[in-house]
């Protein structure tokens, strides 16, 4: 039987990750994966290839909506979809034989099949080809991942009624496509189409979008959607939706009450959320129990099994690539004897967009009914130099400070190219930085990043560009 030190079940960004980290450290290690390639729903159906989308249809819509006009560039635009979509599976093939290569690098050994626990330190692998093998482990990880929440009377065929894998790759540009959920996957791939050419209704349950986000930087969100000519049906239930071969017809009905109403869409993408991915994992031959919707409880990323730790989506937290990735390493440290170790307060998050919103830390909300005392900084990206001469003025920077010490608590930025330049706010959070550490560093001339600086500065009432 083989033996090792982990066994890693899942390859994604908490698997592949943690396997790395476990090589570097001398561990041996395996990962055990059932997808046919390495990177798990991030590098196959989620980060990447949606980036790859929105990337290529940002451009579309800045070549057909008049900005490369402006630009004095004239051009006649004619979109290839199945171009657009045979690069983007160029470029995702590309990178998850990259983490093929990342593996033989650091002496990870790829098991493929479906993998199971079978009983204290032993991991039962099911091949394509139905043969089983038994790997013993002194440590199994547990990082299998998440998958879409379905919605009760809206039947998902990845035909007409699709989820977000089927949202990347369908057939057509839909005349009309209904989104089911204002959330981070349907504001994003709702983009996509829009740029494309589709009209966009998006449908929310709750009376705002993007829950759980600073209330102003959502509502400018919306705002700039709807320009873009995304519409909103806020406030609203879905109770079903028939398919047919040509469309799908939604009934829903306002939250509040009221009469109940019928939309026609040619495709609908349900995005309502995740839940974790445990389905036949063999919890029970460990005592594990996850909880009502999946998800398995960790401390310091152990289960309640001795040598059964678990990482990514399919425990707590937010369901993003960078948390995964940061636990998988954290939990191979501290299974090498390290001190491996993850500061939830500052796990940044962002919405691909144009424009892109980018937020880390606490929202005002959480401040105010945390009754913390705070100051605001906030720097509008039409007095940014780099972004006024490229036509990119929309958005802000806003940053929150302790009012007594000056430690920045919060930033949330919708603008351009905001997804990068968060990062900046992270570093200086990460070493307890004051807005003064930030307003009164040098950043380069004429950036983007200026407005960082700039909004810095207001936390004490001295923004000199607005
Ligand atoms: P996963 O990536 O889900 O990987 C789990 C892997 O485990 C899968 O490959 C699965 O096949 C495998 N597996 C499961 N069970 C078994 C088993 N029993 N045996 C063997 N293998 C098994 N996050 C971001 O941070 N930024 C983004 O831009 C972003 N965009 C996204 C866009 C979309 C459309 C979607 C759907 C998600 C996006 N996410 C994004 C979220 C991100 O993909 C996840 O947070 C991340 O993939 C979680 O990593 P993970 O390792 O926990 O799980
Ligand atoms: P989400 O949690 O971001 O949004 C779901 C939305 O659906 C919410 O606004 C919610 O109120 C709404 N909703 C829930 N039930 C509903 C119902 N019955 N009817 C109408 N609306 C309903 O989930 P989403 O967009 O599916 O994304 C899943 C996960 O993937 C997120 O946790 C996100 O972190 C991750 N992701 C991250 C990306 C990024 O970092 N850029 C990109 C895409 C996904």
């Amino acid at each position: 039987m083989a033996q090792y030190d982990v066994v890693i079940i899942g390859g994604g960004p908490g698997g592949y990750n943690a396997a790395i980290r476990a090589g570097q450290l001398g561990l041996k290690v395996a990962v055990v994966e059932g997808r046919e390639t390495l990177g798990g729903v991030c590098l196959n159906v989620g980060c990447m290839p949606s980036k790859a989308l929105l990337h290529a249809s940002e451009l579309y819509a800045a070549a057909t909506g008049g900005e490369f006009a402006t630009l004095g560039i004239d051009v006649k635009p004619k979109l290839n979809l199945a171009q657009m979509m045979a690069q983007k599976a160029d470029s995702v093939l590309a990178l998850t034989k990259g983490i093929e290569f990342l593996f033989k690098k650091n002496k990870v050994e790829w098991i493929k099949g479906w993998g199971r626990i079978d009983g204290p330190g032993k991991v039962v692998v099911k091949a394509i080809d139905g043969a089983e093998t038994t790997l013993e482990a002194k440590n199994i990880l547990i990082a299998t991942g998440s998958e879409p929440t379905p919605l009760p009377g809206v039947t998902v065929d990845n035909k007409r009624i699709v989820d977000s894998t089927g949202a990347l790759s369908l057939p057509e540009v839909p005349g009309h496509l209904v989104v089911i959920g204002a959330g981070v996957i349907g504001l994003e791939l709702g983009s996509v189409w829009r740029r494309l050419g589709a009209e966009v209704t998006v449908v929310e349950y709750l009376d705002r979008v993007c829950p759980g986000m600073d209330e102003e930087t959502a509502k400018t969100f919306q705002r700039s959607l709807t320009k873009q000519g995304f519409k909103f049906q806020l406030g609203q239930k879905v109770t079903g939706a028939k398919a047919s071969a040509s469309g799908v017809e939604i009934t829903m009905e306002p939250v509040k009450g009221g009469e109940p109403q019928t939309l026609a869409a040619n495709y609908v993408l349900v995005a309502i959320g995740r839940r974790p991915f445990t389905q036949g994992l063999g919890l029970e031959t460990v005592g594990v129990t996850p909880d009502k919707r999946g998800m398995i409880a960790n401390d310091h990323f152990r289960t309640s099994a001795p040598g059964v730790w678990v990482v990514g989506d399919v425990t707590s937290g937010p369901m993003l690539a960078h948390k995964a990735e940061d636990e998988g390493v954290a939990c191979i440290e501290l299974i090498a004897g390290k001190a491996g170790h993850v500061n939830y307060d500052l796990i940044p998050g962002v919405i691909y967009t144009a424009p892109e919103v980018a937020t880390v830390g606490k929202t005002e909300e959480e401040l105010k009914a945390a009754g913390v005392v705070y100051k605001v900084g906030k720097f509008p990206f039409t007095a940014n130099s780099r972004a006024k001469i490229n036509h990119e003025g929309e958005g802000f920077v806003k940053v929150l400070a302790d009012a007594k010490t000056d430690r920045i608590l919060g930033v949330h930025m919708i603008g351009p190219n905001v997804g990068d330049m968060i990062a900046e706010y992270c570093v200086a959070m990460e070493f307890s930085a004051s807005s003064e550490d930030v307003a009164r560093t040098c950043h380069p001339h004429p950036t983007r990043s200026e407005a960082l600086r700039q909004a810095a500065m207001g936390v004490e009432g001295w923004t000199m560009q607005a």
